[in-house]
């Protein structure tokens, strides 16, 4: 039986591992040709292999999303392989310190805007310039926590998802008639690498304790967003352009809390997160 994404391309940046590689290997499994992103070369042909083993149509390249040529050049290498890109996801995203913003150092601080902002720029306008050529395609941007207001401590984070919908809702009415649709996607927590290798400023590493629990009870494997990555990259969502969708809904948080004692039965994690802490010397001293 066909697959829902059966002869369409996708392009997922940051998709070697984490929710990117979940998003690879969930499209691939519905019949789409994939073309995985990331800055390390080496990750992107490992995540490549894994994926050809499970029988995905896949290719590869080394791309920095900060850098538009590095962009421009993927969108390139996606057509020599495939011919054609139906699908783009803006998946690639980093996180700075935990801490208070004068804290963080400065080139941490401009890693995640480089990152979550002009790689989201830089995606966005890359591979719209193919859809709006072709009249349609789905461009889907990752938000993250704090994407519609301010969480202290993770400014650098919080603030550029919160660019991230304002651009995606923008970039959705400027282009509203083109056959083209444009969704915000936050997957929610995600058990992936960015939750659980995450750095502090140096005296402010307890304030990253409860993420132990709340990723427990509300945290996901990758496969759950993924399916939902799925249902937005489908003809399910055709002329939804401008949806920002989220996995993490008031629902979800009730039924989770109200499901704590029998977690088990509902095969959700009953595991706290093991988190790696690293400490990093504050920018500025004082409190
Ligand atoms: N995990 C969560 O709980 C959560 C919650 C809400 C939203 N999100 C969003 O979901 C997306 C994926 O997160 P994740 O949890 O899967 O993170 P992750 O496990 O840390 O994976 C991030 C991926 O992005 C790549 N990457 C980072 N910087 C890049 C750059 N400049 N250019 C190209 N690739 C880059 C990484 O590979 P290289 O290091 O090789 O470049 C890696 O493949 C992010 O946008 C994140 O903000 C995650």
């Amino acid at each position: 039986m066909a697959g829902i994404l059966q002869d369409k391309v996708a392009v997922i940046t940051g998709g070697s591992r984490g929710l990117g590689y979940a998003i690879a290997e969930t499209y691939a499994r519905e019949g789409a040709q994939v073309i995985i992103a990331s800055r390390s070369a080496r990750s992107v042909s490992d995540a490549v292999k894994m994926l050809q083993a499970k029988g995905a149509q896949v290719a590869g390249q080394a791309c920095d999303v900060a850098e538009i040529q590095q962009v421009e050049s993927l969108a390139e290498f996606a057509i020599q392989n495939f011919g054609r890109i139906d699908i783009w996801v803006n998946n690639a995203g980093l996180s700075a310190p935990y801490g208070p913003s004068a804290h963080i150092p400065s080139s941490n601080f401009q890693n995640v805007i480089d990152t979550n902002i002009t790689g989201t720029y830089n995606g966005s306008v890359v591979a719209m310039r193919y859809f709006l050529a072709q009249k349609s395609g789905k461009l889907i941007n990752l938000l993250g926590r704090g994407d519609t207001g301010s969480i202290s401590f993770q400014s650098a984070y919080s603030s550029s998802k919160v660019w991230v919908r304002n651009f995606t809702k923008t970039l959705a009415k400027e282009y509203q008639k083109s056959g083209v649709d444009v969704f915000g996607f936050n997957p929610g927590l995600v058990r992936t690498e960015m939750l659980s290798n995450v750095h502090a400023v140096s005296g402010y590493e307890n304030g990253l304790n409860p993420l132990r629990f709340v990723a427990m009870l509300w945290g996901n494997d990758a496969d759950v967003p993924a399916e939902k990555a799925l249902w937005l990259a489908s003809s399910a969502t055709d002329g939804k352009n401008g949806s920002m969708v989220t996995v993490l809904t008031a629902w979800l948080i009730l039924s989770r809390l109200i499901a704590l004692p029998f977690r088990k039965l509902f095969n959700h994690s009953t595991e706290l997160l093991e988190l790696n802490i690293t400490s990093v010397e504050p920018a500025v001293s004082g409190d």
